[in-house]
């Protein structure tokens, strides 16, 4: 089981850095340039920036090349929970799309969001937690769809689904208590 955990984490690593990275490192310019949608709500909202999306994509993309590059060192600590094939069986597409993914995955949600009415940063459960997982899933699958099956098994994608809302409340809740998110989801 623990073993399964690693490689989950380690697989959509690349995706969660991508989110924190871009509440870090984003602001200015919204994506939607500050634009209403045909509903006079704003099309995604302040919270959307084209610094966060560019510089949260660039980090979770420095990961994922991070990741290549030290498998071969790491996979020696980890041998006796993941084998080191799984770990260095990489995609420098998927290190891409999932980053990327992740970041469209949550302006999806936005969008959504906006147009059911919810503010900026009004929670909405489930899909905050798991929009970028479902971002990062699919672009991965339509760019890399054979690294997608060889590496999400069924396993793979039930503890991801599991783990991913814990791990993104704990973040947002750091996020919070540094000042870096104004609500603690
Ligand atoms: N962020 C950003 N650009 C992005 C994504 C996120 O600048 N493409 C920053 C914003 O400062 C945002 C914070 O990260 O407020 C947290 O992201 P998130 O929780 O996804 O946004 P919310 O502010 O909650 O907005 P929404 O209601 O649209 O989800
Ligand atoms: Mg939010």
């Amino acid at each position: 089981m623990i073993d399964l955990i690693i490689l989950a984490i380690w697989l959509m690593l690349p995706a969660y850095i991508a989110n924190p990275a871009a509440a870090l490192l984003g602001g200015g310019k919204p994506i939607d340039l500050g634009k209403n949608f045909t509903d006079n709500k704003r099309i995604l909202g302040d919270g959307k920036t084209i610094r966060g999306f560019v510089l949260g994509s660039l980090s979770g993309i420095i990961i994922g090349l991070l990741q290549i590059w030290l498998a071969p060192s790491i996979a020696p600590y980890l041998a006796g929970y993941v084998s080191g094939d799984m770990l260095m069986n990489v995609s420098y597409i998927a290190v891409f799309t999932m980053p990327v993914g992740s970041l469209l995955g949550d302006m999806v949600k936005s969008f959504f969001k906006r147009r059911l009415g919810f503010e900026r940063g009004a929670m909405w459960p489930i899909a905050d937690q798991l929009d970028f997982v479902a971002g990062a899933w699919v672009l991965t699958f339509l760019f890399d769809s054979a690294w997608f099956m060889a590496n999400f098994s069924l396993a793979i994608i039930i503890i991801v689904i599991i783990i991913t809302p814990v791990l993104h409340v704990a973040t947002n809740i750091i996020g919070f208590k540094i000042g870096k998110k104004n609500v603690p989801w």
